[in-house]
């Protein structure tokens, strides 16, 4: 079905970077870590794990199904699969990746003036406040926003590139890089005097704090971790051949993904534990964008090698947050290409414009615009929780039920079992089906009525 001119991803390699690259991002360097330390360490993982077997990578092979049968865009799939009027299941992903864009390339704006600082040595004073430093730069109104642009800038250049020589060719030699320097920070950080505080508090297990809220801290976090109901799976699995084992790729990007979190936890947070004890002061775990541009740079002044660690570590966060950044962007203009027939210069121009209008507010939302409160946040805020609470998962729970309830059970087969190609058992695949059918959505609707009850 679909295009057949349309490009195509060229290795099994190139598929798999790509999809890692769009889930490896900022939730993984500094979402994952504070909230594992926060809810019961490996307790908190293991429920992780379970929702992410159960609900998440369902859900994620649900996008792909729809992608790789159709070879199309979000919003054009469902008209090729037959369904015209679940158009609007589309078009809620497409959104949802604009208001995640929005504010995402803010905080990409805000690795790439710290990628400048460290580059510059400027996190060298550990009597400097680091949290005021920070705080000065987001409100000020200018700075962070030639930062967003330039971010928004760089993750347009790559899209432009095309599938092939733009996003597969970037997200294998940067996926790399990624890796190795992760790799090298978690063990410079485990072997500083003092570390195995930190390691333990990352991991040992405390089920006292496993409740309603770590459970649903757990499934919200591997949903935006595997980047789901934004279309960006769907267009990626668009660009997959008919050949590649879909539920392989999927389990496979999802397990990286959780390795990268938990790898990035260790080193981020006994570095933390150690600093803070030699310093004789207790160790400080900032919650979310604090922990990586307030806590961390505090960490590298006083730290041995810190300066070189603080490049390492800001080209780390900028390649992360840019191969995620690069799969929203490409969700929008492959809706631009084939859903309005623009050509892809255009389609990444018009991309553009749409994006670095709610970045633009996002950034000036922290600073002379943060008096305008929606329900008691600022915009930034509020395009967090707006995206996450109600469109993604909305539009998880929609693609679920199309492909569990509307879609011929025949043709989701067809599409797990790759034509056919794959000889997996069938009991194998009946238990993926089945997942995608009844235990996903229903996680996902517990997930919805508990938040609005509780
Ligand atoms: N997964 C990325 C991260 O962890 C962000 C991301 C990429 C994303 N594509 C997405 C989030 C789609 C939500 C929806 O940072």
């Amino acid at each position: 079905m679909g295009n057949v001119t349309r490009e195509k991803f060229a290795t099994k390699f190139g598929v798999m970077m790509a999809m890692a690259g769009s889930a490896i991002g900022l939730g993984n360097m500094w979402r994952f870590p504070y909230l594992t330390a926060e809810n019961g360490g490996a307790a908190f993982i293991v429920i992780y794990l379970f929702l992410m077997f159960a609900v998440s990578i369902p859900t994620m092979i649900t996008e792909y199904i729809i992608g790789r049968r159709t070879h199309a865009n979000a919003v054009s799939a469902m008209t090729i699969l037959g369904f015209p009027k679940l158009k609007f299941i589309g078009l809620i992903a497409v959104f949802s990746a604009i208001c995640i864009l929005g504010f995402y390339c803010v905080v990409g704006g805000w690795a790439v003036k710290y990628l400048v600082d460290s580059v510059l040595f400027k996190f060298d004073s550990p009597t400097a406040d680091y949290s005021d430093i920070f705080n000065g730069f987001i409100t000020s109104p200018l700075r962070p926003l030639i930062y967003t642009i330039i971010f928004l800038a760089l993750t347009a250049f790559v899209t432009k590139g095309g599938v092939r020589s733009g996003i597969e060719k970037f997200s294998k030699i940067i996926m790399s890089l990624l890796f190795v320097i992760i790799i090298l920070m978690a063990i410079r950080s485990v072997t500083l005097p003092g570390a195995s505080e930190g390691l333990k508090y990352l991991l040992v297990p405390d089920f006292s704090k496993i409740n309603g809220d770590a459970i649903r801290n757990a499934l919200g976090q591997s949903f935006f971790t595997l980047g789901l109901g934004s279309g960006t799976i769907l267009i990626y699995g668009s660009y997959v051949s008919d050949k590649e084992n879909l539920t392989n790729t999927a389990y496979l990007t999802s397990i990286l993904d959780t390795v990268f979190a938990i790898v990035a936890g260790i080193a981020i947070i006994p570095a933390v534990f150690a600093v803070a004890a030699t310093n004789g002061i207790a160790p400080e775990i900032n919650a979310g964008p604090g922990l990586v541009f307030i806590t961390l740079p505090n960490i590298f002044s006083s730290m041995p090698m810190g300066q070189i660690i603080a490049i390492l570590f800001f080209i780390a966060l900028l390649f992360a947050a840019l191969t995620s950044s690069v799969s929203m962007f490409e969700s929008l203009n492959a809706f631009y290409m084939e859903s309005r027939g623009l050509k892809r210069s255009k389609a990444v121009l018009r991309s553009y414009i749409i994006c670095i209008i709610p970045g633009i507010i996002c950034s000036l939302s922290q600073g002379i615009l943060s008096n305008i409160k929606i329900i008691g946040l600022n915009i930034f805020d509020f395009l967090d929780k707006l995206s996450a609470n109600v469109l993604m998962t909305s539009a998880c729970l929609l693609l679920l039920i199309f492909t569990g309830w509307i879609m011929k059970k025949d043709d989701v087969m067809d599409e797990l079992s790759s034509h056919g190609s794959i000889k997996a058992p069938r009991w194998v695949l009946n238990t993926v089906y089945a997942l995608i059918k009844y235990v996903a959505p229903a996680g996902i609707l517990a997930m919805i009525i508990t938040t609005i009850l509780l």
